[in-house]
This record gives structure tokens, C-alpha cells and sequence, in this order.
């Protein structure tokens, strides 16, 4: 079958997938609520394109924290490559930088981030922090991600505990023997693999510090500077300011792909509060739902100064490996660009907010 839409490389990722493997990558927490309104809020909008505007190349490239990149699209922390592909995160780091891509590496690989920094040197890539109960391993994290040349630490806060994904409970999702949470080999617990549900989730509330606030960030953004913190998994707009005032540089509007508090508001909701909130102050990021180049247009238009791709991704690297991460990417780009042609955009900030408005 030919591969057209991020959708059909799903298809393809699911026949190759085993179903434990595919429903962890797939869910979302509980009634997935918010899992399917992050991609139908995309689709709540109208583009109101403009005619006769010379659209014969688009100009794409942008900068995100001062980092030039190819696009405004990027991609976001996902955990576990190395069960979609034997290798990984290494492929999924070579397929970002043959095409200019930010790739934000998570806390949870299977490759650990210094592997993931040498299968790409000097690509541009992020480090996802979680912020762990032992606090010296939290800032060794930090100084692994400086030292192996990361740009930025992204701290997510939406993960005091792990949200419930149900398919996980049921299948006892756990990594296969073979398999380690590379970056974390010094701290997980020995029963990590007894008992029953999901391992991850067993992870997360022994390690996880759920009491981490706001001064705490300030800690962080001291611990990894000169590198700039990004905060990552906001909804709210005076979360956002909050943030600012504890030392981020950048703000990623997330809700964890629907994987945490269901009931939890899109994220385009979430980019419409959060960059009128921060007006202009630092760069706002978002991810959630987006399956498309018109998507990301959508998300341009609402303020993103770059959009975050997670789950397109995995299934480009379950479909095809490293060359099914490029596909994907160049297939995003495309429909990008497309969209900024038949949007009447020649560039970025063309892409701006009077271009949609709710359908
Ligand atoms: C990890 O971050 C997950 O959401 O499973």
C-alpha cells in the first residue's frame, strides 16, 4: 500500500507492532477524552486563505531558541523507540538531522541521551527532563544532557503520577528482557519488572517526585544554565506566566498527548490561553493531535512558534525505521508547505493568527 497520510503509516506501524507495543504507543488515560479532542480541536478551526499572493517557495526555515532548524515541525519526546525498531532512538536521531529537525530526546529512552547525541553529532536536539524524588540524580541528568551538547533541558510538569492508560493495566505493559530505560540504568528499582499492571507506571510512582513545584524550577533552570529550560505540559495561561517568572525560556504547551488528566482541554485551546498570556515574551511550542501539515499550519496561525510531533514518528520508525522517520518527516513538511501555498502564506509570518478563526 502506498503510504500517503501520517494515518496510513499508523496502519502500517499497527501490522508490525505487537498489540501490547501498539496500545502503549496508541492510548491515551482512561476514557481518552483528551486524547481525541487534541486532534479534532485542529479541525475546529478555518484556514481563511488569501489569493494572488506569490506562493512559488515558501520559506520555511526558522530558529527555535536560537537554533536554526528546517521547519517550524519538531519532534517531540516519545519513550521507548527500541520497541518500534532495533534501533531506536540512534535511528530516530539520524532521520531528524538529515532533515534539519529539532529532536527532543526523552528521560525514557531506550538509548541512553550520550548514544542518542553520537548517532546525530551536532544535530540539533533537546533533552526531556522528569524531575525524579532523588534530586542529585535529577541534576546529574542535567549535566549528562550538557555535557553530550544538548540546546536545552525541556522539564515536563505534568507527570506528578503517571495517568492511568488502561490498555497498559490490562496487557501488564512492561519493556521485553533485553530492553532498559537507558538514561535511568542507576535507579531503577530491582522488582521493577514484578507485579501486576503496568511497569512504567510502577516506575513513575517510585521515582517520580510529585511534590515538585514552582521553586523547584528555579533550582533547575540554575542547574542547567547555560542551557535554556523549556517547560513542557501547560494548559493555562498563568501557569505559562508562572513559568517565565521561575526562569524558563520557552513555553511547550502539551497535555502528554492525552496520556495524563483526561478531561484535560486540547492544546490548541491551551496555545489560544497560554500565547495570549505570554504575548510575545518567549517562544510557545506545542504538540497533541497533529497529524497533518494543515494541522501544523493551524497550530502556526494560533501562535506555535514550533509544532511538536510525537506519535507520527513512532509510527514511521515501527513502518520503515530510520527511512519511515524521514518519510513521515518529509510528508509533514510537505502537506506543510502545501498548506502554506493554498493559504496564500510565503512564509511564517504570513501564518499568523487573523489566518484562522473557529469554523
Ligand atoms: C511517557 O512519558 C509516557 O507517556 O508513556
Amino acid at each position: 500500500m502506498t503510504l500517503v497520510t501520517v494515518d496510513d503509516f499508523e496502519e502500517a506501524a499497527r501490522a508490525r507492532l505487537s498489540a501490547m507495543t501498539y496500545d502503549y504507543y496508541r492510548s491515551g488515560s482512561d476514557e481518552e477524552h483528551t486524547l481525541r479532542r487534541n486532534r479534532e480541536a485542529w479541525a475546529r478551526y478555518a484556514i481563511w486563505y488569501r489569493t494572488l499572493v506569490d506562493v512559488g517557495a515558501p520559506r520555511v526555515a526558522t530558529t527555535l531558541l536560537g537554533a536554526p532548524v528546517s521547519s517550524p515541525l519538531a519532534i517531540a519526546p516519545t519513550a521507548y523507540h527500541c520497541l518500534a525498531d532495533p534501533e531506536g532512538e540512534r535511528a530516530t536521531a539520524r532521520a531528524a538531522a538529515a532533515a534539519g529537525v529539532l529532536y527532543c530526546a526523552s528521560t525514557l529512552a531506550t538509548t541512553s541521551l550520550e548514544d542518542v547525541a553520537a548517532a546525530a553529532p551536532g544535530a540539533p536536539r533537546w533533552f526531556q527532563l522528569y524531575v525524579h524524588r532523588d534530586r542529585d540524580f535529577t541534576a546529574r541528568l542535567v549535566e549528562r544532557a550538557k555535557s553530550a551538547g544538548y540546546g536545552a533541558v525541556v522539564v515536563t510538569c505534568d507527570t506528578p503520577v503517571l495517568g492511568r492508560r488502561c490498555a497498559d493495566v490490562r496487557n501488564a505493559f512492561g519493556l521485553p528482557p533485553g530492553m532498559t530505560m537507558a538514561n535511568l540504568v542507576e535507579t531503577l528499582p530491582p522488582d521493577l519488572r514484578e507485579g501486576p499492571g503496568s511497569e512504567l507506571a510502577r516506575f513513575v510512582a517510585a521515582r517520580h517526585d510529585p511534590c515538585f513545584t514552582w521553586k523547584d524550577l528555579d533550582a533547575i533552570a540554575r542547574a542547567a544554565s547555560p542551557l535554556p529550560v523549556v517547560v513542557k505540559g501547560l494548559v493555562r495561561g498563568d501557569d505559562a506566566r508562572a513559568a517565565l517568572d521561575h526562569g524558563a525560556k520557552a513555553i511547550w504547551v502539551s497535555n502528554h498527548g492525552g496520556r495524563q488528566l483526561d478531561l484535560a482541554p486540547s492544546t490548541a485551546d491551551g496555545l489560544v490561553e497560554i500565547a495570549s498570556a505570554v504575548g510575545g515574551r518567549a517562544e510557545v511550542y506545542v504538540d497533541g493531535g497533529v497529524r497533518s501539515g494543515t494541522h501544523a499550519l493551524v497550530a502556526l496561525a494560533l501562535g506555535a512558534r514550533a509544532v511538536f510531533v510525537g506519535r507520527p514518528i513512532l509510527w514511521g520508525l515501527a513502518a520503515a525505521g530510520e527511512a519511515g522517520v524521514a518519510r513521515v518527516l518529509a510528508l509533514l513538511l510537505e502537506e506543510l508547505v502545501r498548506a502554506m501555498q493554498l493559504a496564500g502564506c510565503p512564509d511564517l509570518d504570513a501564518a499568523k493568527n487573523d489566518l484562522v478563526r473557529r469554523a
